[in-house]
């Protein structure tokens, strides 16, 4: 994975309230938030705007399917201490800045970013053809940018959405973020630093401006980061100045692509509600034993005493994720030689995927019982990021000149 710039240690990432989670979200999502939230700042959030730009007919449904999610995200281990978490339309931040970069959006961007077609054909039971569907990936770009996050964990088919994020953000910055004595003020902001670090910094500057050397910028990035006694709006002068543009007021994000799930459904498939192949976190042990033990294997191997190929088998790619080295030569030998059952070979496999969900049922049952403890999650994680997304949306207002005369 890539790592996130010194310059915006944050971490955003969103879901679609789909409600309760199952084995493909924990291993493709849930378990790369888990580490990202020791190392960065992270927010997580449930975006349920973003459910209703598909699903404007039926919304009643997104209240539960928000906080049976979140009790999945909590049980999984996401912790309310290291990561904010909160829900989107809670943030009305989001919406205003996704109204402001609708303004300066061409048209275009939105028609050709590959989701809105695609999705358009897939979802034929919806009807699309709205302006709240063409701007789905702009409120993505909101979300992002009112964090100024550095970082945004997705799939595969959101890195569009996070390219488009970062040509908005450019836009951005280079309409607004252009005064007519840009290089004057920065000049001032950069003696505020003192002598030494003014020096430092210019040095740094022509390095990087001169030779492209990026370890310069780096460094000069941390040295601005460093700085206590300068203010906000004169770190960004710096931060443009450095690159040689004007003031960087939505800095351009970097998507940190989760690699495919290597979790598979119970058939073999992607893990996908919608195949009706899946875990759930929450599935009690019996049915999760049903589910694995009732699960198809090489259809090679109709009675006990034909040999299999577990290439062709799930069970298989089950143990590629839940066994050691020794348990798969077991597998590949039994299998392949009809010296062990299917059964057999499932046990292993069955009590991984228990173990793992032990404490993750714990935590949810903890949480499930305590419905208040769960809203004053959502509630804290909501002033906290409220608390951040203010003061973009002050900057943008102040760029966008949208203050008293
Ligand atoms: N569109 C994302 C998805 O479907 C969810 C999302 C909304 C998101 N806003 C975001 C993801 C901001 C990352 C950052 O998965
Ligand atoms: Fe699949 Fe294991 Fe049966 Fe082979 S023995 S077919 S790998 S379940």
């Amino acid at each position: 994975m890539n790592s996130v710039s010194t310059q915006n240690a944050r971490v955003l990432s969103g879901m679609r309230p789909t409600g309760r989670l199952h084995l493909g979200h924990y291993h493709g999502v849930l378990k790369n938030w888990l580490e990202l939230q020791h190392e960065y700042e992270c927010f997580f959030f449930v975006a349920d705007w973003h459910a209703l730009t598909t699903h404007y007919e039926d919304p009643s449904i997104i209240p539960d399917s928000t906080r049976e999610m979140v009790i999945d995200w909590l049980a999984a281990g996401i912790n309310p201490g290291s990561a904010t978490i909160f829900v989107q339309s809670h943030v009305p931040e989001h919406a205003e800045l996704h109204l402001l970069l609708s303004m300066i959006t061409p048209l275009g961007w939105l028609e050709r970013v590959p989701t809105y077609k695609d999705q358009q054909d897939k979802l034929k039971e919806h009807d699309l053809s709205t302006y709240g569907f063409l701007g789905y990936p702009l409120l993505q770009s909101a979300d992002i940018l009112i964090y100024k996050a550095g970082g945004v964990p997705v799939g595969e088919d959101q890195v569009a959405h996070v390219e488009l994020t970062r040509e908005v953000a450019r836009r951005f910055n280079h309409i607004y973020g252009r005064e007519p004595d840009f290089e004057q003020k920065a000049e001032e902001a950069k003696k505020k630093m003192g002598k030494k670090n003014a020096k430092l910094f210019d040095s740094l500057k022509r390095r990087y401006q001169e030779q492209g050397d990026q370890e310069a910028l780096e460094v000069a990035r941390a040295l601005l980061e460093g700085q206590g006694n300068i203010t906000l709006a004169d770190r960004e002068r710096l931060f443009g100045y450095l690159e040689g543009g004007g003031r960087i007021i939505l800095p351009e994000p970097r998507a940190l692509l989760t690699k495919a799930s290597r979790m598979p459904g119970l058939d073999g498939q992607k893990m996908s509600k919608s195949y009706s192949n899946t875990i759930a976190l929450r599935d009690s042990p019996k049915e999760v034993e049903k589910s694995l033990r009732t699960m198809p294997t090489d259809p090679a191997r109709v009675r006990r005493t034909d040999p299999g190929d577990p290439e062709k088998c799930p069970v298989w790619q089950f143990h590629q994720v839940y066994s050691n080295d020794q348990v798969r030569d077991w597998v590949q030998e039994g299998c392949r030689s009809a010296g062990i059952g299917c059964l057999e070979c499932k046990q292993p496999v069955i009590e991984g995927v228990l173990a793992e969900l032990v404490p993750i049922q714990q935590r949810a049952q903890e949480y499930e019982a305590q419905p208040d403890l769960v809203r004053s999650v959502l509630n804290e994680g909501c002033e906290k990021a409220r608390d951040v997304a203010r003061e973009t949306i002050e900057e943008v207002r102040h760029a966008m000149s949208l203050v008293m005369a």
